[in-house]
């Protein structure tokens, strides 16, 4: 599914090596990374434990910084955080003093708009991700999945360009993980967002992204891309039967072959 505004490249990565440590006790992470994420896409980056999609994020996210290369946000240089890259972590970085309300609410309040609207934004998005009602808890007292949902909520009241999420539901079990699939599946396509997720679940990658990017292990090269569109049509089947047409294997045993290929080196 082809659209203009997808052609428009939001972010885009050249050439970026990243090193941890000093000369002699120095881990070379990410490798010579070429990427281009355009709006609206929904972009999954998929790759073994320790190949550097969290140094890919945090890069991104503007957290650290590239040892060489560039990351270039609208054609800037990414310098640092910032609102208009939302970022959500496997572990929810809520503030624990703060109810929920008050979670959500931070953004906004911090780039001081109008109580009418902060209050506006906080009910829609907590709508949003199905947490009207618990404006008033405490996180402590959520499960999982719903301390993540809070996460995802304050993100989306920044209105952010793109939101970074590194292995958002790899702490939760089974089936919150697929109910906040589909909660992310729809948030996308309700707020016409552009997401980078990051994840080791092929699965995932599959019955999310419109495109995934497979990395080597560590150092972290990008090894190949896929443009699917399960997503999509999963908003039109809803049961999910998709993930049985031969297609779906089809590419699922590719990306198999080539992760397998890398642990057999
Ligand atoms: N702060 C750090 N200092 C030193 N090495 C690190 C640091 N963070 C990550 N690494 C190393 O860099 C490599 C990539 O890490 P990471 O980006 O977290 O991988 P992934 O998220 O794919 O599991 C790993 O070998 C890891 O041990
Ligand atoms: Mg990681």
């Amino acid at each position: 599914m082809v659209n203009e505004r997808e052609q428009e490249i939001l972010m885009e990565i050249q050439n970026l090596k990243s090193v941890y440590g000093t000369n002699g006790d120095s881990i070379l992470a990410l490798d010579n990374i070429n990427l281009k994420i355009k709006r609206g896409e929904f972009l999954c980056v998929l790759g073994p434990s320790g190949c550097g999609k969290s140094t890919l994020l945090k890069t991104l996210a503007g957290y650290i910084k590239p040892t060489s290369g560039v990351c270039l946000m609208q054609g800037e240089p990414i310098t640092g955080p910032d609102w208009h890259r939302g970022v959500v972590f496997q572990s929810p970085t809520l503030y624990p003093w703060m109810n929920v309300k008050d979670n959500v609410e931070f953004g906004p309040k911090m780039r001081g708009l109008p109580p009418k609207e902060i209050e506006e934004i906080r009910n829609h998005f907590l709508e949003q991700v199905k947490l009207t009602g618990f404006s008033e808890k405490a996180t402590f007292e959520l499960s999982g999945g719903m301390k993540q949902r809070v996460a995802l909520a304050r993100v989306l009241a920044n209105y952010p360009q793109v939101i970074l999420m590194d292995e958002p539901f790899g702490a939760l079990d089974a089936l919150t993980r697929v109910n906040m699939q589909s909660l992310i599946r729809y948030i996308w396509r309700e707020n016409n967002s552009t997401i980078l997720l990051i994840t080791h679940d092929i699965d995932e990658a599959l019955l999310l992204a419109t495109r995934i990017v497979i990395m080597s292990k560590r150092p972290g090269k990008i090894l190949k891309e896929f443009n699917v569109d399960f997503t999509h049509t999963i908003f039109e089947d809803e049961s999910k039967h998709i993930i049985y047409n031969e297609e779906y294997y089809k590419v699922k045993n590719e990306i198999l072959d080539i992760i397998n290929s890398q642990i057999e080196e």
